[in-house]
C-alpha cells in the first residue's frame, strides 16, 4: 500500500499554513496520499511513511512548535524520510537569504539525528498591522512595510519534486 505522507506545519500568522496547504495539494496532485496537520495537533507518526515539516523562523529560531515536534518525535523522525521547509525572508536580497539559510541550518543542528532529505527556504509574509504582543511593541517591526514574497510557482515545483524524493527508503527498517 502507498505510504502516507504527513505535512505537519507550525504557523503563527497563517502564511506557513497556506504554504503547507499548497505543498500538500501538489503532493496529492502527484499521486501521493497526504495528511495535513498543525504540528501541535499531531499525536503519532505511526501511520506515515514520510514527513514534511514546515515552520517559519522567528527571532532567529525555528517556530517553537517545530522545536517541540522534532524533540517529541525523535525516534520516528530518525527512521522516516523527512523534508523541511522554512519561511522567513521578507525581501529578495541574496545576503538576507543566505543569512536565513544559516539560521535554519543552525536550528536543525540542534537535532543532529535529524537528517532531512531536503531543506528549503521560502519567502515569507509580513503584515505590521497584525503584529501581536510582544512584537507589536518593537518600533522597528511596526515601521516595516507589509510584504508577501511567497513564490507559489517555486513552492509548487519544490513540492512536486518531493513526491519522488519522499519514498520510504530502507533506512532503519
Ligand atoms: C516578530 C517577527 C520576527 C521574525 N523573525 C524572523 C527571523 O528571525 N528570521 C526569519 O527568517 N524570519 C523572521 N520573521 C519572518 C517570518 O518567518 C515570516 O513572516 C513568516 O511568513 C511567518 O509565518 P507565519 O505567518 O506562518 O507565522 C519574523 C517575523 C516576525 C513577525
Amino acid at each position: 500500500m502507498e505510504e502516507k505522507i504527513l505535512v505537519a506545519y507550525a504557523s503563527t500568522y497563517g502564511s506557513t499554513q497556506e504554504v503547507a496547504e499548497a505543498v500538500a495539494a501538489a503532493l496529492r496532485e502527484a499521486g501521493r496520499t497526504v495528511d495535513l496537520r498543525p504540528m501541535r495537533e499531531v499525536t503519532s507518526l505511526a501511520e506515515y511513511g514520510a514527513v514534511v515539516l514546515g515552520a517559519p523562523l522567528y527571532m532567529f529560531h525555528w517556530h517553537k512548535d517545530a522545536l517541540r515536534f522534532a524533540a517529541r518525535y525523535r525516534e520516528a523522525l530518525q527512521k522516516l524520510p523527512v523534508a523541511v521547509f522554512a519561511l522567513g525572508p521578507f525581501n529578495d536580497k541574496a545576503d538576507e537569504w543566505q543569512e536565513i539559510r544559516k539560521q535554519i541550518n543552525s536550528e536543525l543542528a540542534k537535532f543532529p539525528w535529524l537528517t532531512p532529505a531536503v531543506v528549503e527556504v521560502f519567502g515569507g509574509k509580513f503584515d505590521p498591522s497584525s503584529l501581536r504582543f510582544p512584537y507589536k511593541l518593537i518600533p522597528a517591526l511596526r515601521q516595516m512595510p507589509a510584504s508577501d514574497i511567497r513564490d507559489w510557482t517555486a513552492i509548487g515545483a519544490w513540492a512536486k519534486g518531493l513526491a519522488s524524493i519522499l519514498r520510504l527508503d530502507p533506512k532503519g527498517l
